[in-house]
């Protein structure tokens, strides 16, 4: 049976819909069937982090209504083992049927070794509706206090949910930066107070793929790519260490 991975942050902006992206090709990379499942309602944008705008996607709503079966997501064009699903244009996240979208993750689970969610900001609705059937949580924290603090008061919403598993990712890191301030990834551990599934360096390539519409593993081997490979392998269960 395969895992449902949530990737949440309490801020915005801090690069869920990104690394989604970049762990979703790095697991394909590695022999997994992935679903990739857009979850912001409304600011949708995982089909362009994955480098497939271009391409027109069946929304998570058009498979929970039953008009559409799985199989009918988009196939990654690069990663033929990824399938993507984007969020509805016009259905608010309160007015997703919960049961259909646990449904459709059930039969997701069968038949993809990894489904990833990727969550809206905020710790409201889209949050939730990303977090509350998911087996893992992956909480993405920019290298700041105040969003370490941002991901720590994340995590607590999702303990109250009885998730009690979250990971964080620190990303955008520059480690010339934390040299010259003298912080280390274990300070940051020790702010957010949450353990570590991986840190992804600043990395202008991450913006440059999406600007050309390229899938950022096949834009670049280096920096973020490199990350999340090295997150992919986490996630599989293999030691990977932790480097900048
Ligand atoms: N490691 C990184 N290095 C440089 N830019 C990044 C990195 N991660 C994300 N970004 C950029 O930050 C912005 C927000 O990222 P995004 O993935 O959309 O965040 P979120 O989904 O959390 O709102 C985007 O312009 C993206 O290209
Ligand atoms: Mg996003």
């Amino acid at each position: 049976m395969g895992e449902l991975i949530a990737v949440l942050s309490g801020k915005g902006g801090t690069g869920k819909t990104s690394l989604c992206a970049g762990i979703a090709e790095a697991l394909a990379l590695q022999g997994e069937k992935v679903l990739c499942i857009d979850c912001d309602v409304g600011l949708r944008n995982l089909d362009i982090a994955l480098g497939i705008s271009q391409i027109g996607a069946l929304s998570f709503q058009d498979v929970c209504s039953g008009q559409y079966g799985l199989e009918s997501a988009t196939r990654h064009p690069v990663y033929p083992t990824i399938s993507f699903l984007t969020a509805p244009l016009n259905c608010p996240v309160e007015n997703v049927d919960l049961v259909a979208f646990s449904q459709m993750l059930e039969v997701a689970r069968s038949r993809f070794s990894y489904v990833l969610l990727d969550a809206p900001a905020g710790i409201d609705a889209g949050f939730r509706l990303a977090a509350q059937f998911a087996d893992r949580l992956i909480l993405v924290a920019g290298a700041d206090p105040a969003s370490l603090r941002d991901a720590s008061r994340a995590a607590d919403v999702l303990e109250e949910m009885g998730k009690t598993n979250a990971r964080m990712i620190i990303n955008r890191v520059n480690p010339k930066m934390m040299t010259a301030m003298g912080v280390t990834v274990d300070d940051m551990m020790d702010q957010s107070g949450l353990p570590l599934l991986g840190v992804v360096p600043e990395d202008e390539n991450v913006i440059m793929a999406a600007v050309s519409r390229q899938p950022l593993l096949g834009y670049t081997k280096k920096g973020a790519t490199a990350a999340c490979r090295r997150i992919a392998k986490r996630i599989q269960g293999h030691s990977v260490p932790v480097k900048l």
